[in-house]
């Protein structure tokens, strides 16, 4: 089990490696999305950016290539931002920090 901090939100829930960031989230009754985006986002294919988060604290690897790719437009300049949806959790990420809603 790993403890997963959303900063934005002052709450830290427990998630399963294997899940995504985002279902952990959604599992947990968190959102990630902000505003009307909670009904208007792709639904973590990575097209559309609504889930994108800021790491705070710790490693989440290198973006993927439909992270490179959704990404690239305007935030390629900040490694740190990346999608929720496309950060598969692992037992390294255990204390992972992210901040939501930027
Ligand atoms: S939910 Fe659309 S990019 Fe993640």
């Amino acid at each position: 089990m790993l403890n997963i901090k959303f900063v934005t939100q002052n709450r830290s829930i427990q998630a399963e490696p294997g899940e995504t960031l985002r279902s952990a989230a959604i599992k947990n009754t968190l959102s990630i999305y902000p505003h009307i985006k909670k009904i208007l986002n792709c639904r973590g294919r990575g097209l559309c950016t609504s889930c994108k988060v800021e790491i705070v604290a710790g490693n989440v690897g290198p973006r993927n290539e439909i992270e490179e790719k959704t990404l690239a437009k305007s935030l390629k300049s900040n490694p740190n931002v990346r999608l929720a949806c496309q950060i598969t959790l692992t037992d390294e990420m255990d204390g992972l920090e992210v901040r939501t809603h930027i």
